[in-house]
């Protein structure tokens, strides 16, 4: 996929809806000046697409979308959601089908306590908060396997049924205890389900999870269920450093680690083919949040460190860790941020003065 020039990439950019459209700007601004210190041509290949595109077109993306990402080297993605559209064909239309289509298959999203931030949990404090969040990416719960019956009657039926393969399970669970043993953290591994309740799906995860961790003696490992783990979240979060679970799970966990650290406007993920045959896809782990857009208030870090998961991911690790620095000192000095970490900075503020950090 990389083109022959080790330092020149082809990036997708989808800026999609709500404060995506703020929040993906400033990623690219920033990448200007990253650009020019490191020698790295980005190619942005910008795309319309979401739910204004839908407005015009009835698509969320045109149909040869997945032809057109299939071409680069990542995707860079703000959010997707419009209060117009109902959610399930926004992001069905779009971010989903991407996951899937390009095998995409763990979602790594990491969630730290900077130094500077204040966690809403009382007596947390900046190093108690060190974790990251593996979730399976393209089956279990979201692997849209259902349909209605006698729709829109009065006696309709909907079913909706999760699946999961020894396949997917096992590679997400691998994937996870291969991040815990490159990770610098605590070598712990937490596997969250609810078998208890859940008693095919969830019974065969438990299983493989016990297989695999048998190969990993070095990495201490707990398992969870998935309610339990919420409180465990909140009571002790310096327990955790991996924990790996299914799509849904992995989804409302990683909204509860991410605000843990301050604010889901500080969360970043990264959608990875692990196996590189595939664009891998770098977006925050929040929404379009329409209740702030449009204001120029939206907290663009969460994209900036999905950013620099994306440089990381193409090898540029010196950028990278460039980018990742200029958001910690941000964080640590505390003079410009965002309404949500306390501050009145706007998404322009914040955008500058990392710009200014990343230039020197
Ligand atoms: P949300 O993450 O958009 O917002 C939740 C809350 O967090 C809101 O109060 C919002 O203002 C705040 N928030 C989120 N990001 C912020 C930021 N960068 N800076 C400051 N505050 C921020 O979740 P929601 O309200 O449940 O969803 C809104 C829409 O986004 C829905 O259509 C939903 O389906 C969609 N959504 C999309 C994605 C995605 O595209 N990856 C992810 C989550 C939700
Ligand atoms: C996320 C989002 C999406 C998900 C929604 C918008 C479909 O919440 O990326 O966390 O659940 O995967
Ligand atoms: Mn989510």
């Amino acid at each position: 996929m990389q083109q022959n020039d080790a330092r020149s990439f082809r990036i997708a950019v989808i800026p999609g809806d709500g404060i995506g459209r703020e929040v993906v700007p400033a990623a690219l601004q920033v990448l200007e000046p990253i650009g020019k210190r490191f020698s790295i041509r980005f190619d942005f290949h910008m795309y319309d697409w979401g739910s204004e595109y839908y407005f015009r077109h009835g698509l969320m993306m045109p149909a040869n979308a997945l032809n057109l990402l299939r071409a680069t080297d990542a995707i860079l993605l703000g959010a997707i959601g419009d209060p117009g559209i109902q959610d399930n064909i926004t992001l069905n239309g779009l971010l989903l089908p991407i996951r899937r289509a390009f095998d995409q298959f763990v979602n790594v999203r990491p969630a730290i306590l900077y130094p500077g931030v204040q966690s809403p949990v009382v007596g947390v404090k900046p190093g108690d908060v060190d974790m990251v969040v593996v979730r399976e990416n393209t089956e279990g719960e979201y692997a849209q396997a259902g349909g209605f019956v006698h729709h829109h009657h009065p006696n309709e039926v909907a079913i909706q049924t999760s699946v999961f393969t020894r396949h997917g399970v096992e590679r997400v669970i691998r994937f996870a205890f291969e991040l815990a043993v490159k990770r610098n953290g605590k070598k712990r591994m937490t596997s969250i389900t609810k078998s208890n309740a859940q008693g095919f799906g969830m019974v065969l995860w438990d299983r493989v999870f016990e297989e695999v961790k048998s190969e990993y003696p070095q990495i201490e490992t707990e398992s969870l269920l998935v309610d339990a783990a919420t409180v465990h979240l909140v009571r002790r979060p310096q327990s955790f450093d991996v924990l790996v679970a299914s799509n849904l799970f992995g989804d409302i966990l990683s909204d509860l680690s991410a605000v843990l650290t301050g604010s889901i406007g500080l969360a970043p993920s990264a959608n990875l083919d692990p196996l590189r045959r595939f664009p891998s896809m770098f977006e925050p782990v929040h929404g379009s949040a329409p209740d702030i857009a449009g204001k120029g208030v939206a907290n663009p870090l969460a994209t900036l460190l999905s950013t620099a998961m994306m440089l990381e991911h193409l090898g540029l690790n010196d950028a990278a860790a460039v980018l990742d620095a200029a958001v910690r000192k941000l964080l640590a000095e505390g003079r410009v941020r965002t309404a949500d970490l306390g501050g009145s900075s706007s998404t322009r503020e914040v955008t500058d003065a990392i710009i200014e950090t990343v230039s020197r």
